[in-house]
């Protein structure tokens, strides 16, 4: 009896360790991210500049849609102005945002409309006010989210189009959400871009692949604004360089001409 008992127990351990491995397999397959397709971002290369009417788009969407949760801590209204937003136009964007401006005499927080010199409003009045109306995770501030997170704005706009109905085999945490692109394909922000989401006013149409693109370029301009600047000023050392490179050329067969070996 006891040589089969023996046996039937250790082809049942094999299958088992089999099947664990399979199971964990297929499991970890599921759950990773895939990867990010790359983008051809107009501000890229020596020479790259913003597509400012995308860039424009992308406050639309960032203001009509993410700034209800992710901050912009280093921004003010008045930066907006070289998106190319006249001095009226800024005065009324920030107009219409309240900011806080102290107390009253009961100790309530006043508001105020702010100005082109207030920065930007703050979603929430602090972290754990943050943290508990996002399922205990913390919006992260955006001011320099594009430049620090890995993949940039191509990870961006790609995590905003990789929500997805969580499949029958996945079980998610409370007040998760599936998204193909992130790491163990679990986090606590909610799908927030849909078709004809955010109102665009130059015509473009906003699907949710172009508003995560416009806001993506937002995005980068928001967390490298003196990206073109430092283009320029790299072009014109170069010039000038390649002039001294020159001007030293000349002054050496200048020197030597007169000297015979
Ligand atoms: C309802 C609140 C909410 C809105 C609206 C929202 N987010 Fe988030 N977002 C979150 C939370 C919460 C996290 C942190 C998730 C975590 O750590 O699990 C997050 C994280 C992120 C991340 C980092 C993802 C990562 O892999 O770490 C990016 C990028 C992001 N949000 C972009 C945006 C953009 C762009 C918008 C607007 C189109 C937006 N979010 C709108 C709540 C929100």
């Amino acid at each position: 009896m006891r040589p089969p008992t023996h046996l039937a127990c250790k082809s049942f351990l094999a299958a088992g360790v089999l099947a664990a491995l399979l199971g964990g397999r297929a499991e970890a397959q599921q759950l990773q991210a895939l990867p990010v397709p790359p983008q051809d971002w107009s501000f890229r290369g020596a020479t790259g500049r913003f597509d400012y009417a995308s860039v424009q788009r992308g406050f639309a969407v960032y203001s009509q849609v993410c700034a209800s949760c992710h901050s912009l801590r280093q921004m003010t209204y008045g930066d907006l102005s070289s998106l190319g937003l006249d001095a009226d136009q800024l005065h009324d964007i920030a107009a219409s945002q309240p900011v806080p401006a102290g107390t009253d005499a009961a100790g309530n927080v006043v508001l105020r409309a702010a100005t082109p010199g207030d920065h930007f409003r703050l979603p929430y009045a602090n972290e754990a006010a943050a943290r508990a109306a996002n399922a205990g995770a913390l919006p992260p501030d955006q001011s320099r989210l594009a430049g620090t997170i890995q993949g940039g704005p191509s990870f961006i706009q790609a995590y905003l189009t990789g929500f997805r109905d969580t499949p029958s085999s996945v079980t998610l945490g409370p007040g998760m959400h599936y998204n193909i692109y992130v790491p163990g394909n679990a986090i606590a922000m909610p799908d927030v871009l849909h078709d004809a989401h955010v109102r665009y006013t130059d015509g473009t149409r906003a699907t949710t692949p172009q508003m995560a693109h416009d806001v993506s370029n937002f995005l980068a301009w928001v967390a490298q604004p003196h990206l073109e600047e430092r283009h320029r000023l790299g072009i014109r050392v170069l010039v000038y360089l390649t002039l001294l490179l020159v001007l030293v050329a000349v002054l050496k067969r200048r020197v030597w001409a007169s000297v015979r070996i």
